[in-house]
């Protein structure tokens, strides 16, 4: 593996592709390509748009509690920069995600729950009542972006799931098959893996997202089922999620066994602790070409700053 030795403020910020940087040099030459292509490719939305069986239930009806200042990014620059290494190392990877079949889709919930059970996505999507959210999207890479996300509270899934007492965190875990998932075949610690304290779960804000725009998601945003987690860093907002457990132990994520001086657990953001190798100061604003600076848990520090009283020694901030 090539550790791409230098520093995060040698690089022009707008060009930064820090994990995969980390990851592997030639991901800052191709991501450095794709910020070239996006702008002259057309929607790749279309590329989501198959026959979806929960189509009918969009759009869903926005809750105006979560009020955003800034624009919707649009859908278009959206769908040409997006993170999901499975399927490449660049920003570019909408149509390499179509190889993803996203139905049948079944969920595993299991752990420390009463009982473990499976679920089929549209049978989760029925059991609950889908709503639209404006959230803000930070990514650890120092880009952000405001998207309507349609879905459900993290809650309902962890009340129906039935967790013991014991349960202290809830780990999540993405597809695995690397006949679809080109990178998959590297040495990564693949599935991808995130969690949340049960705290952090049970939190109004922590959002299972199915779809965005208006409709069901497109597969390079994380289709059927991805996590939104608006005061975290992007990387916990893990995309195409086959698999909830309930744990008494702390899950060990993707990033966190990737480059554990880098990446850690908590990831919420804060403008005051740079990333090792950049200044977490302030954020391309994608699409605008405007740099705004990053405020303390993204903005949503009402809703979460709680959780974190007594926890300040842990490394919240990465
Ligand atoms: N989930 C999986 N399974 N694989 C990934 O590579 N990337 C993460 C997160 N979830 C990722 C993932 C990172 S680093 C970010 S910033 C967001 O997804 C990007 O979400 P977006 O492409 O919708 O902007």
């Amino acid at each position: 593996m090539h550790y791409f030795r230098r520093k995060g403020w040698e690089i022009a910020e707008k060009h930064a592709t820090p994990e995969s940087v980390f990851l592997n040099r030639r991901a800052l030459l191709s991501g450095g390509a794709a910020l070239g292509a996006g702008a002259i490719l057309p929607s790749l939305r279309a590329f989501g748009q198959e026959a979806d069986p929960s189509a009918s239930l969009y759009p869903a009806k926005r809750n105006e509690l979560y009020k955003i200042e800034r624009e919707v990014t649009p859908e278009k620059v959206n769908a040409a920069y997006n993170n999901f290494y499975e399927f490449g190392l660049s920003k570019n990877i909408a149509k390499a995600a179509e190889a993803l079949k996203v139905r049948p889709w079944t969920i595993k919930v299991d752990g420390m729950v009463e009982k473990a059970r499976e679920i089929g996505i549209d049978d989760l999507i029925k059991s609950v009542t889908l709503e639209e959210r404006l959230y803000r999207h930070r990514c650890v890479e120092a880009w952000s972006m405001t998207v309507p996300w349609t879905g459900f509270p993290l809650k309902a899934l962890v009340e129906a799931a039935k967790p013991l007492s014991s349960a202290k965190y809830v780990r999540f875990e993405t597809f695995m098959d690397p006949k679809v998932a080109p990178e998959q075949r590297g040495f990564w610690p693949w599935p991808y893996v995130e969690g949340l304290t049960m705290a952090e779960a049970m939190n109004d804000l922590s959002f299972m997202v199915t779809g965005a725009y208006g409709k069901p998601m497109a597969k390079s945003f994380g289709a059927p089922l991805r996590l939104h987690t608006p005061w975290k860093y992007g990387f916990k907002h893990i995309k195409s999620i086959v698999k909830v457990s309930f744990t008494d132990q702390r899950p060990t994520t993707f990033w966190e066994a990737s480059g554990p001086r880098e990446y850690g657990f908590w990831a919420n953001v804060n403008p005051k602790v740079p990333h090792p190798r950049w200044s977490q100061a302030n954020e391309e604003v994608l699409g605008t070409g405007e740099r705004q600076p990053t405020t303390l848990f993204n903005g949503y520090g009402e809703f979460v700053a709680d959780m974190y009283k007594g926890l300040e020694k842990e490394p919240l901030w990465m």
